[in-house]
C-alpha cells in the first residue's frame, strides 16, 4: 500500500486528538447494538441485553480503547501496518474465530463514529484517507486467515 503526504498528514492529525476511549467505546458498543451478531464472541463482558447496558458496560468501554489503541498503531506505522497485525490476525483467526467481515463493519462504525465526533474537522479528504486505513487495516487482520 502506498501513502501520499496528504494522506499522512490527513490519518496523524486527526489521531492526535481522538480519544481512545470515548471513540472505542462508542464504536465497539455501536459495533454490539447494530449487528447483534457480534456479541457471541463477547459473552464474558456480561449484560448486553438492551442498548443502554451495551453502552454503559465498562468491559464494553475497555475493550473497545484497546481495539482503538491498536488501530493508533496503525496509523502511526502506516508503511508496516501488514507486518504489525500478523500476530493478531492469527489471534482472531485461530484461536477467537472471528469472521473477517465482522472486521469492515467496525471499520465502518469507526468512520461514522469519528465523522460525528469531529464534525466539520472530519472534511472529505480527511474521510477517504480515514476510509483507506479502515479497509488496510481489516485486510491485514484477515491475513493470516486460510
Ligand atoms: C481481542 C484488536 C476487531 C473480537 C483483541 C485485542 C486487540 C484487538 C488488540 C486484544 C488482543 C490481546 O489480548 O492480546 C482488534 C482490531 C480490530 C478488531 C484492531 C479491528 C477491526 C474485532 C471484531 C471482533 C473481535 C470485529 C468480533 C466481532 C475480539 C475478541 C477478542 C479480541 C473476542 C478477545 C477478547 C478477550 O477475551 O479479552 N482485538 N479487533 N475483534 N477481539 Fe479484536
Amino acid at each position: 500500500v502506498n501513502w501520499t503526504d496528504g494522506e499522512k498528514q490527513h490519518i496523524t492529525s486527526l489521531w492526535a486528538k481522538v480519544d481512545v476511549t470515548k471513540c472505542g467505546g462508542k464504536a465497539l458498543g455501536r459495533l454490539l447494538i447494530v449487528y447483534p451478531w457480534t456479541q457471541r464472541f463477547f459473552t464474558k463482558f456480561g449484560d448486553m441485553s438492551n442498548s443502554g447496558n451495551v453502552i454503559g458496560n465498562g468491559n464494553v468501554v475497555n475493550h473497545g480503547r484497546r481495539v482503538l489503541t491498536s488501530f493508533g498503531d496503525a496509523a502511526t506505522n502506516l508503511d508496516n501496518i501488514k507486518k504489525s497485525f500478523a500476530s493478531l490476525s492469527k489471534l482472531h483467526c485461530k484461536k477467537l474465530h472471528v469472521d473477517p467481515k465482522n472486521f469492515r463493519l467496525l471499520g465502518d462504525i469507526l468512520m461514522v463514529v469519528l465523522a460525528s465526533h469531529f464534525g466539520k474537522d472530519f472534511t472529505p479528504a480527511c474521510q477517504a484517507a480515514w476510509q483507506k486505513l479502515v479497509c488496510v487495516v481489516a485486510h491485514a487482520l484477515a491475513h493470516e486467515y486460510h
